[in-house]
């Protein structure tokens, strides 16, 4: 089952440039949940600080047990087989090929046998759509199987949390839709933690349990999919909503003056909240909640034509039937 990851106060710099501080959230245990920001915010400097390739300058990092940023390198070790990491440029050995590459942690953190890994590199190879490729060399692959080879080997230990920067970035729309059932499907059947940065909103609207936005040196919000899209905030909505208007400028902030003459724009509205994903094979996700829970235990408003999907079907009202649907065999 997936663990927790409890982060207290933490503050990271470089030199006098204050990336985020006083970064304080839970990121609940087997849940799905996707951290968003402006370029430059310190998304993947943050995902660096949960695993201990950066030190923060001040806070804590508690996994199971552990505090990240006070482990010794021998306690680090132990705790990264705990992660499976995506990094945003892939992070693939050049001079290795994509099977060896996605093999490396198997070799590395145990001690199996080449026959066993085979088995899970070719299963996980699978997986991410990327079966043929074992002998290319990450220079000879396009970025979006760079991130999907990327992807297969942060699984292949099984790891108790996912963290995967941007694992959409470069993708085709059809594959990105492939790859977020991919996750939805994975946490059902492993019950990881998923931490996922991504810059697409379609992603962050459908995909996760819990959204966060990091705006301005610090965390703006972290909560429930429901109450940040159903937010009024002035830099959650705009961020979420893809609008210009509000306090997020061409170059991360906008300006007094900037904000002022937007003065007399009518406060947007947020758009309808679409259905979470479902898995696949039809069962229900154990942290999956019933759509508009959240707003009825506090008194909001869906906004208006929520939770309705492309058939037309309303997943508030019409859920026991819709689930109860699904639960039988074709
Ligand atoms: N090792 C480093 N040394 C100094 N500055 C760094 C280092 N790593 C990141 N930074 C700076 O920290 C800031 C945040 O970088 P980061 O890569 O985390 O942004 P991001 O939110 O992931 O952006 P993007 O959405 O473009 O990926 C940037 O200003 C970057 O230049
Ligand atoms: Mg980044």
């Amino acid at each position: 089952m997936g663990v927790e990851i409890r982060v207290e106060g933490l503050k990271k710099s470089f030199g006098r440039q204050v990336i985020w501080e006083d970064v304080s959230f839970t990121i609940p245990a087997g849940e799905i949940s996707a951290l968003l920001g402006p370029s430059g915010t310190g998304k993947s400097v943050f995902l660096k600080n949960l695993v201990g390739l950066l030190r923060p300058d001040r806070g804590h990092v508690f996994v199971g047990g552990g505090d990240v940023p006070r482990l010794r390198e021998n306690e680090l070790y132990d705790m990264r087989r705990k992660f499976g990491v995506l990094f945003q440029d892939g992070a693939l050995f050049g001079s290795m090929n994509i099977y060896d590459n996605i093999a490396f942690p198997l070799r590395e953190h145990t001690r199996k046998s080449e026959s066993e890994i085979r088995r899970i590199v070719l299963e996980k190879m699978e997986m991410v759509g990327l079966t043929g490729a074992e002998a290319k060399l990450p220079g000879e692959i396009s970025g979006g199987m760079k991130k999907r080879a990327g992807l297969a080997r942060a699984l292949v230990l099984d790891p108790e949390i996912i963290l995967a920067d941007e694992p959409d970035s470069g993708l085709d729309p059809v594959r990105t839709a492939y790859l977020n059932q991919l996750f939805v499907d994975l946490n059902t059947e492993m019950g990881a933690t998923f931490l996922i940065v991504t810059h697409d909103i379609g992603t962050a609207r459908v995909l996760p349990d819990n959204l966060g936005l990091l705006f301005r040196r610090g965390l703006v919000m972290f909560g429930p999919r429901e109450m940040i899209l159903s937010s009024t905030h002035p830099a959650v909505n705009q961020f979420f909503n893809a609008r210009r208007q509000g306090p997020i400028g061409m170059a991360e902030e906008k300006d007094q003056a900037e904000v002022a003459s937007e003065g007399a724009i009518p406060k947007a509205m947020p758009a309808p909240i679409p259905p979470q994903l479902m898995p696949s094979d039809g069962r229900l996700r154990p942290s999956m909640r019933r759509p508009g829970e959240w707003l009825r235990e506090h008194q909001t408003k869906p906004p208006p034509g929520s939770f309705i999907d492309d058939q037309g079907r309303n997943w508030m009202t019409d859920w026991d039937s819709l689930v109860h649907a699904r639960e039988r065999p074709q």
